[in-house]
């Protein structure tokens, strides 16, 4: 266990099958549901656990960040991420997410400092792109460039090293907006634009992807105030498959480069982090509100695999915090450009509306989440869909390395390792070919 957060109460649970009875401990976690302990139930049991998908399953404790799914409320660290989004900005959450506290003034300084210094990748690196395609997916390229770093930076993947760590943790989270904005540069057939250390982090990005040496780029601080949001709200969300992936990576001592690559293969699915580009591809389809009812039939029809991309969540069972905070930054942001009758908002705004007081949709619980508003804004901005999820991934980066950092300072850790309910062969004897 990391933290003083958990404590073992005096309360059992007891478990009796066939002639066996095994008391079980149950923790009691600062927030949420009770925990049953049943790490040694298969030493005393010889029984393993049945949990595809990990729905009643915690595969490790945290400090980090905590969601009750009930009320729809989501906490770093404790505090709401309402009150994160309007008050701090992405900056201050990261350090929040990865030391604890809210920084002083002097610490954030500090970090942001820190952060800023790391911002430009090797040059050699430039080849790496240029050895892509250029319709890669920008997930792909981030994907094998976020894998590389570990080709380019090894003096920092010594996981046992605490300073080695931090130097990876810091040189993460400060390229992967030149890494993101690079993927896209190279997509278009552009020049990579070197980043800006007098910009904050979010102008940065934007500057590094709408920027051409041939004119000089304004950051509209509105914009960037809403890309700074859009990074805030995305930048950690507990025990996701994402991040559980990246644990689970790390779990074998791999390097933080290559576990984080392994995260951002994980949060391109559409189930997952991909679901922001499948809704607004989704919006774009439906086109018209005329069209709409058409789409809530196919997404209740059993024998049809569509789904309304962003609704639903496997925790959230009320609404998704974030969501609430996107869609109002999704009207200011549409109001500024001068295109809040923009058809794809409409579409999404009608479809929340009817889905919302459909019985299947209330039955299920299934209610907008984070992906149903950002895409609107992103467009808006002027990025291309195939560039919400790198965007999601660089946000993200900061929760994964935050895991991470929490997981290897455990002194428990171990290496992840799910047991399974086999159903296959049981043992029987090789036949020559031409005997079959
Ligand atoms: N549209 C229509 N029906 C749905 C939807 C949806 N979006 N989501 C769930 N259902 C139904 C599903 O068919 C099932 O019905 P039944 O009980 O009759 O079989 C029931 O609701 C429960 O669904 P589930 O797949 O068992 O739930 P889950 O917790 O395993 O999945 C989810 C959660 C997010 C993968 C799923 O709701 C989904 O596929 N949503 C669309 C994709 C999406 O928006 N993903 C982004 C999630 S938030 C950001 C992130 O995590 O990256």
């Amino acid at each position: 266990m990391t933290g003083m957060t958990m404590a073992e109460t005096a309360k059992t649970a007891k478990l009796t099958f066939d002639d066996k009875e095994i008391e079980l401990p149950i923790l009691s976690p600062s927030a949420g549901p009770d925990v049953l302990d049943i790490r040694k139930l298969y030493a005393q049991g010889d029984v393993f656990t049945y949990d595809p998908g990990f729905t009643s399953t915690a595969a490790c404790d945290s400090t980090i960040t905590f969601i009750d799914g009930d009320l729809g409320e989501l906490l770093h660290r404790g505090y709401p991420i309402d009150q994160l989004a309007e008050k701090s900005h992405f900056l201050e959450v990261a350090y929040l997410l990865l030391y604890g506290e809210l920084p002083s003034a002097v610490q954030l300084e500090d970090f942001e400092h820190r952060v800023t210094q790391h911002t430009m990748l090797h040059e050699q690196m430039v080849y790496f792109y240029r050895g892509f395609r250029r319709d890669a997916h920008p997930m792909a390229i981030m994907t094998g460039v976020v894998g590389a770093m570990s080709a380019f930076y090894h003096d920092s993947t010594d996981i046992t090293d605490p300073w080695q760590r931090e130097v990876a943790t810091i040189r993460l989270i400060a390229k992967m907006p030149t890494i993101a904005a690079w993927a896209y540069k190279f997509s278009i057939g552009q020049p990579f634009v070197y980043p800006r250390n007098d910009l904050d982090y979010a102008s940065n990005f934007l500057r590094m992807c709408f920027s051409v040496p041939a004119e000089e780029y304004e950051v509209n601080p509105i914009l960037s105030r809403a890309m700074d949001r859009i990074f805030t709200l995305h930048a950690d969300h507990e025990q996701n498959a994402s991040t559980s992936t990246v644990r689970l990576a790390s779990s074998s001592g791999a390097n933080p480069f290559a576990c984080i690559a392994a995260g951002i293969a994980c949060l391109w699915g559409p189930a997952h982090g991909g679901a922001n580009q499948a809704c607004l591809e989704m919006l774009r389809e439906i086109g018209t509100v005329d069209r709409i009812p058409e789409y809530i039939a196919r997404a209740k029809d059993k024998d049809d695999p569509f789904r309304l991309m962003g609704f639903g969540h496997r925790v959230y069972k009320n609404f998704d915090p974030r969501a609430k905070v996107m869609k109002q930054s999704a009207d200011e942001v549409l109001e500024l450009l001068g295109v809040e009758n923009n058809p794809t908002l409409q579409v999404a705004k009608e479809l929340e509306r009817i889905a919302i007081e459909d019985p299947y949709f209330k039955e299920k619980k299934l209610y907008p989440n984070v992906d149903f508003y950002s895409g609107i804004i992103l467009d808006a901005m002027g990025f291309p869909t195939s560039m919400f999820t790198p965007i999601f991934a660089l946000a993200r980066t900061v929760g994964w390395i935050s895991q991470w950092k929490e997981m290897i300072a455990d002194p428990q850790m171990k290496i992840g390792r799910p047991r399974q309910l086999y159903v296959g062969a049981t043992m029987r004897d090789y036949v020559d070919v031409e005997d079959r």
